[in-house]
């Protein structure tokens, strides 16, 4: 009896100590997707890392791991698509800034904000710090950079994509957009390539089938939560994310980086 009661609290604890690596591997591995996009009227081809929600997350010491990772992808520049912070608490402030210092040192940094930021009372003081960070602050701006025009839409603009557009030769204009469930706006703004984020990859994954099980916005088995997604001429593409907001764990759901080398339309490389 006490041999099969020893064995069954070894069991237990072998059991729960494999479920706490399987977590812990599974929310701080970060995995790297790539993706190829072709874009008109460009003349060279651009590669971007995206960082999208880290919500104060460290990867290693001031976020160490997560700078030698983009680093060693050698992007032409970085785009940070919103919830670098978290709406409420303070502490990931001093994270997310250490973030924007070191990734800045690497390479031309672009920021849009998200939802939390919008949420986050600090978020004006926040944002000036990000400058003095050296990173560039695109809400409802644009910037010229390797060739292509950037333009950022606020966090809180999202839903209203159509009142910020560019007229004249859209389709080399990449928009960063936090929320990617307005796609229907931002095709009809006519941006050639969306980088997006804000669903944190439908928070827990279905192993096989693809799909997340969450996203806010869109409810249960939501449509736009990772991948590359098409809407007549434009192209968007979903970063699950990095960090977590009020889901304390992802599942089967790494935190992800997203690199698109952007090529000229008519290029032969794939
Ligand atoms: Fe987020």
């Amino acid at each position: 009896m006490t041999a099969v009661f020893i064995a069954s609290v070894c069991g237990a604890a072998a059991g729960m100590s494999a479920l706490l690596i399987f977590l812990w591997l599974g929310n701080n591995l970060i995995k790297t997707t790539r993706y190829t996009v072709k874009l008109g009227g460009i003349k060279n081809g651009v590669r971007i890392v995206q960082v999208s929600d880290l919500h104060g997350k460290l990867f290693g010491a001031h976020n160490e791991k997560l700078a030698l990772k983009v680093a060693g992808l050698k992007p032409d520049f970085i785009a940070i698509t919103g919830d670098i912070i978290h709406r409420y608490d303070k502490k990931n402030v001093k994270a997310a800034l250490e973030t924007a210092s070191t990734l800045s040192a690497i390479t031309p940094v672009l920021y849009v904000s998200g939802n939390h930021e919008m949420r986050n009372k600090g978020y004006g003081f926040f944002r000036k710090q990000l400058i003095e960070a050296g990173v560039t602050v695109l809400d409802n701006a644009a910037l010229e950079i390797c060739g292509i025009t950037v333009v950022g839409l606020n966090g809180a603009h999202n839903k209203n994509g159509t009142l910020y557009k560019i007229a004249d030769d859209r389709h080399n204009k990449i928009l960063l957009a936090h929320m990617p469930q307005y796609i229907d706006n931002y095709a009809a703004a006519g941006y050639g390539l969306v980088l997006s984020g804000h669903a944190h990859g439908g928070q827990w994954r279905i192993p096989f089938l693809n799909r997340g099980i969450y996203a806010p916005g869109q409810g249960l088995f939501p449509k736009y939560t990772s991948g590359l997604h098409k809407k007549g001429d434009t192209v968007m593409i979903i970063s699950r994310g990095l960090g977590n907001s009020e889901f304390p764990i992802r599942l089967f759901n790494r935190p992800e980086l997203v690199l698109v080398d952007v090529l000229p339309d008519g290029s032969d490389a794939a």
